[in-house]
Parts: structure tokens; sequence; C-alpha cells
């Protein structure tokens, strides 16, 4: 009790020191700093918001201007004037219920600046700001007020203007789908257009030359800079549209075409937090907790019903086109013997999980048809596929089975049906469910990271918590760290996944995909990216597609990109009798701290992980085409303990497109001492897993 009061005092006083040393108010102006990141707040000349920010006392972001548009009034912009200003230091720990950590620091300051308009209508705006030690977030927070009630923005005027032409790996800022390649650039030769009309995607929409985010920049000076949006709720994606002549970015808000603006709200409301990541090393970005942290404690009380695992699924082989989501087709892949012999192998190889895709009729009306509302209901199963059955089996067996919702982007029909669905997987104890979103939105006009959307996705994810059930969508919004507030929440897909390698007409994602996803979408939260196909060529189904890395690499993704739920996506005949597979079956899924051993954005990247409640660690390493040499050091390994480790690692022989099974595993002894220098091949990779003795 004693020790509790002293904290408090501390901590208060901890407060007034801050707001005594590192906040000083000039006129106009108010500085917020921790430790080397400091935000300018000024007002300009005719008393327009603007802010700056600073690393090390060097400029990163320029004076950049702060507004809003609005439909049914003038724009919230200028003429404002600061009528208060208040700041407090917050310090605390959250304990992430499943994650790449178990325990979260959230350390920042905080200052709430109060403006007024001087003139007309007196209207009020507040500019929120949290300064991390790894960078901030701000938003923009509208106070019950006499002349503001219902409003209607048109747009959000946040402008971010840099510094340099820096080095930058973007996606084209798509208003409907984010599974596009990333490209490498400087700032100034930025084309999101050249994206237009991807011949794979169902849907896609890139009205500007704009970037989606995360989007990340090096500087020259070798800072790195991510910048994304936290806690995105009733609200529109944001994209940010490039002048490549000024190098500045400015939001553009996602819109519809239903609509003449682009949100709709009432006051009081905020805007989620708009983000900047700062770091000296590109993997602080990947162990920065900023986007986390910017959202809401946990809403759920019990979360228990749900546990991370692996799962292998009913699923690549539809989209190698072995088996059939239809029945029609004549090669159904979802029928009971199917699904038993996925729970068999896995109840086998220590994995938790199947997806079943297809189980549902329907499936003939899926895809490029108009008229998809009605079509899916989520609850009955095609003849050949006994739900009650194959959930009895997998109970006898300790496999869950992953209940599979494609909605065809049909969202009435879906928002309906939803209470009906989530209580059947209750009532057969299925806690977990894949959703899919594939083709445009339905009402038609909507795009998938408008505000209608946004709400779609984060409805589904809260109704179905009362029905224990978790969520991993795919074609989802993108994620915003709301995982804090509703971890049931698991993953998402909103990246160019796994299943691009079976079927795209370009070639797949190139081995340099995974190195830049894992400093840009990956910042923004688990990634359902379906890694370890070890049949890379698949020749017998799709001559003219494969896999872009080798076998290893395959393997180390387990740990280099977090989910926790994690597939084992190839078919099982390609698994059994290969030793690769130990890899699979001894990998964890929940981790207890994650640490980034080396990397540079798309080029390599090494983490290592420890598992939860076993002490065991594993690592995993990835490189684009460059073969490298990487050393470990394994001094992150706790002194007082030996460990048997096994290295799965490239051959001497193997490279991604001539020799991707070449792989080599070999059993080693393992201390804190120990360094090792470890070949990756073109395209390659490794994984280690350290257990302990
Ligand atoms: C797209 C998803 O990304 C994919 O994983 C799924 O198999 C299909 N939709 C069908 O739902
Ligand atoms: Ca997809």
């Amino acid at each position: 009790m004693k020790n509790i009061f002293i904290r408090r005092i501390l901590f208060l006083l901890s407060i007034v020191l801050i707001g005594a040393c590192s906040n000083n108010e000039t006129g106009q102006t108010v500085s917020i700093t921790n430790n080397k990141v400091k935000v300018e707040f000024q007002l300009t000349e005719n008393g327009q918001p603007s802010y700056s920010v600073f690393y090390d006392d060097a400029q990163v972001i320029k004076p950049s201007l702060l507004g809003i548009d609005f439909k049914n009034q003038a724009a919230l912009y200028d003429q404002f004037e600061i009528i208060k200003r208040s700041s407090f230091a917050k310090n605390e720990q959250w304990e992430m219920p499943w994650g790449e950590q178990r325990f979260v620091q959230n350390n920042y300051v905080e200052t709430r600046i109060e403006l007024q308009e001087k003139i007309n209508l007196r209207r009020k705006l507040n500019l929120v700001f949290r300064v991390y030690e790894d960078g901030i977030g701000f938003r923009y927070e509208f106070p019950i007020q006499e002349n503001m009630g219902e409003v209607f923005i048109t747009e959000e005027q946040t402008e971010f203007n840099l510094t340099d032409d820096h080095d930058v790996w973007w996606g084209p800022g798509d208003w409907d789908i984010y599974e596009h390649l990333y490209s490498h650039t400087k700032f100034s030769e930025i084309d999101a257009t050249a994206f237009r009309n991807h011949p794979s995607l169902g849907q896609t929409h890139i009205p500007f030359n704009a970037v989606n985010t995360p989007v990340t920049m090096r500087t020259e000076d070798g800072l790195h800079l991510s910048f994304h949006e936290a806690a995105l709720v009733d609200y529109s994606g944001m994209t940010l549209k490039v002048d490549t002549l000024n190098m500045t970015m400015k939001s553009v808000l996602v819109g519809s075409r239903n609509n003449d603006f682009k949100v709709a709200q009432k006051v009081p409301f905020h805007t989620p937090w708009r983000t900047i990541q700062i770091s000296e090393t590109a993997g602080a970005l990947i162990t920065s907790n900023l986007i986390v942290n910017l959202n809401e404690p946990s809403k759920i009380e019990d979360v228990s019903w749900f546990k991370p695992m692996k799962y292998t699924g009913i699923w690549w082989e539809m989209h190698l086109g072995k088996s059939s989501w239809d029945v029609a087709a004549g090669k159904h892949g979802a029928t009971t013997e199917n699904t038993k012999a996925f729970i068999d192998f896995s109840a086998k190889n220590n994995i938790g999980g199947v997806l079943v895709e297809g189980w549902n009729t329907g499936w003939e009306h899926w895809i490029g048809f108009e008229d998809r509302e009605g079509v899916f209901d989520f609850v009955t199963p095609y003849p050949d596929y006994d739900l009650k059955e194959v959930v009895r089996y997998g109970k006898e067996k300790g496999v869950a089975i992953i209940m599979h919702h494609e909605t065809s982007a049909a969202t009435e029909t879906y928002a309906k049906q939803q209470d009906t669905a989530y209580a059947l997987m209750q009532s057969l104890g299925i806690h977990s469910v894949k959703t899919g979103y594939v083709g445009k939105i339905l009402p038609k006009g909507e795009y998938h990271h408008g505000q209608y959307m946004v709400n779609h996705y984060n409805n589904a994810v809260e109704k179905a918590a009362k029905y224990q059930v978790a969520i991993n969508a795919h074609e989802p919004i993108k994620a915003t760290g709301l995982r804090r507030t509703y971890p049931n929440t698991i993953s998402r897909e909103g990246v160019r996944g796994q299943e691009f390698n079976a079927w795209s007409s370009d070639g797949g994602n190139p081995p340099a995909h995974l190195p830049i996803v894992a400093f840009t979408r990956m910042l923004a939260g688990p990634i359902d990216y379906t890694p370890g196909i070890f049949d890379i060529k698949f020749d017998q189904y799709k001559k003219d597609n494969q896999v872009n890395t080798t076998i290893a690499q395959q393997l180390a993704l387990y740990v280099v990109i977090y989910s926790p739920i994690q597939m084992a996506a190839d078919l099982i005949e390609n698994y059994v009798g290969n030793p690769a597979l130990q890899f699979i079956k001894d990998v964890g899924v929940d981790w207890e701290q994650s640490k980034v051993l080396n990397g540079e954005i798309g080029e390599f990247v090494t983490i290592a992980r420890e598992e939860r409640g076993t002490g065991n660690w594993f690592v995993g390493g990835i490189s684009n085409e460059e073969p490298r040499d990487v050393i470990i050091n394994f001094d992150f390994l706790p002194k007082d303990a030996i460990f048997e480790a096994i290295i799965y690692k490239d051959g001497a022989t193997a490279h991604w497109d001539k020799n991707p099974l070449d792989l080599s595993i070999e059993k080693i002894a393992l201390t804190h001492t120990s360094i090792r220098k470890i070949h990756i091949a073109a395209g390659g990779g490794f994984a280690i897993s350290i257990i302990k003795k």
C-alpha cells in the first residue's frame, strides 16, 4: 500500500517536471519533448495550426499545416487562437493476451492544445499530440460546442512536409485493396498511377498519385521514418497524396461514390491518430509499440477462449486448381473425408487448427457476379460436408475447425447473418473465422477502405466477441492497432499474400517482397501471410507459377512474419516425409519477447523470438535476391542454460529459382556465448529452433 502511494507521488512529480522542463509555451508556440523526439506546434500569422517534428535536434518534418474541410460549413483551417493547453506524462505497462511480446511499455507525454476561432462561429478544435521516444501520434478532437453538431467531412488537410528527397518503400494508395507489390524509389519518383488496373485484382481504385500506409522512408542521414494511423474507428482510411515537386504528403481520405463527403460524424468525436515512427535502425521500427499503444485498452474482459495456433487447411489446393471451392466443378475440396485427413495430419504434427474453405453453398455464384447479395448464408454446408462430424472428430484429436465466411463483399447479407453465423459457431465450440471480401463492395459505390467499410469490419469484430469468436479478415481494412482494444481481431491479410504465387499473371511475389513487408505492412499488425510452401515449383498444377523463395525462407517466415495464427499452407502430401516439417512442428506462435537481430529495408532481416511458457527460442532470417552471410550472436539467450538447436539453412547450391529445395539441417548445442556465421542464398533464409535442455 505504502509502495503504491510513493509511486503515485513520484509519478505526479514527473508530470510536473516534464511540464516545467520539456514543454514551454512562447506566444503561440508549444513544444513537446520526449527524449530525442520533439514536436513544435505553432499558429501561423493567420492563425493556421502547424506542427513540425525534430529528432535529436534535427528537423525531420518541416512545418506542416493542419485543417479539416466540411460539406455543411466553412473549413476549420485558420483564424485560431490557443485558448488552453494541458500536458501530462504517462508511464504504464500493459500485458498482451498474446503477441510479439508479453509486456508492453507505454510511456509518452501528451499535450492537448485547445483552439478557438477568433471570428465568425468561434468554433473549437483540439489538437492532441502524444510524443514517444520513438515517434509521435496526433489527432483532431471536436469538443461539444454550440456551432457544430453533425458534420460531413469532405477532406482532412493534414500535411507531412519532408525535409528531403528520401528513399521510400511504398504501395499505391488504392481505395479498395492493399494487395500490391511495394516499390522502392526516391520520394520524387513515386508514381502510384502505374499500378492502376492490375489484372489479378477483382477490385482496385487508385484515383491519385498517393500511397497507402504504413509508408516507410530512410533519410540521407540513415534515420528511418514510417507514417501510418492508429485507432481507425468510425472514420475513413487515410491515403497520402504525394507532391513529388515539393516533397510533401497530404492526407486524402477514402471516399464513396454515394456521398459528396467522406466522413459523417457528430460532435464530440475525434479522428484516428496520425502517426510517425522514428528510429535510428530499421529493426527498431519493427519492435516499436507506438501503433498499439495509441489504442484503448482491451474492451473484452475474457479472451481465454482463443489460443494462438498453427493451422493447416483446405485452401492452397484450390489456389493451385487441384480442387475447387464449389461442388459443380466436380472436384470439391471441402469434403468430410478431406477435412478428416487434414485433422489427422495436424494432430500428428502439433498443429492446432484446420481451415476449411468452400464448405458452404453458394460458391457456384461467387466471383464476377453483380447480384451477390443473398448468395452465401454461412450456415448451410454442401451435402458432402458434415460440419458437426468434422467438429466432433477434430475435438477427439485435439484439433479445432476454423470457420470460413467469404462474404464476396456482399456486406448487407453478411451483416444480417452475423448473429446466426456466430451463434452456430459458438454452439459448435468454433472460436475463429477467416472472413473474405473479394470483389467490389455491395452496396455499390462503397470502397473497402471508406467509413462505411471501416464500420462494417469493426462491427463484425465487436459482434463476434460476444459469441467468443475471433476474426482473421482477408481483403480487410488496414491494421491500426485495434487488436489492443479488441484482441479477437487476431490477424488479417491486407498484403499481397502467398496466394499470388499460385496464380498471379505477373510472376508472383519477388524475393524482395517480404524483406519490404517486414518494415512496412508488418508495422501495422499481424499478417496472415500463409507460409510453409515446400513444393516451391508445383509443376504438377501450375507450370508457369512458383514461390520465389527457397524452402529455408518458407521456414524462416514463421518467425519473421508475426501472427498468432500461422498456416502450414502446403498440401499434406508435400509435407509427409520431409525433415523440414520438424521445424513447423516445433515452432512457437506466441511470444514472451522478440528481438530484431539485424535488417535493412528491402534487403534482409533476422528476428529472434522467445516462446511464452517454454523458454525456447526461434530465429528466422530472410534475404532478398542477394545472397549474403549474416553473423548471429546468441547473446540474447539466458546465461545459465544450454540449448539444443537445429539450424535449417540454404544448402551450398540453393537459389530461389535454380535450386529452391537445397536445404541443410544441422543439430548443434548453443549457449549465450555462441556466435555463428550463416549463409543465406539468393531469395533464401534460415530458421533455427533453440530448445531448452
Ligand atoms: C481471398 C483470400 O485472400 C483467400 O485466402 C481466399 O482463399 C479467397 N479469398 C476465397 O475466400
Ligand atoms: Ca486476398
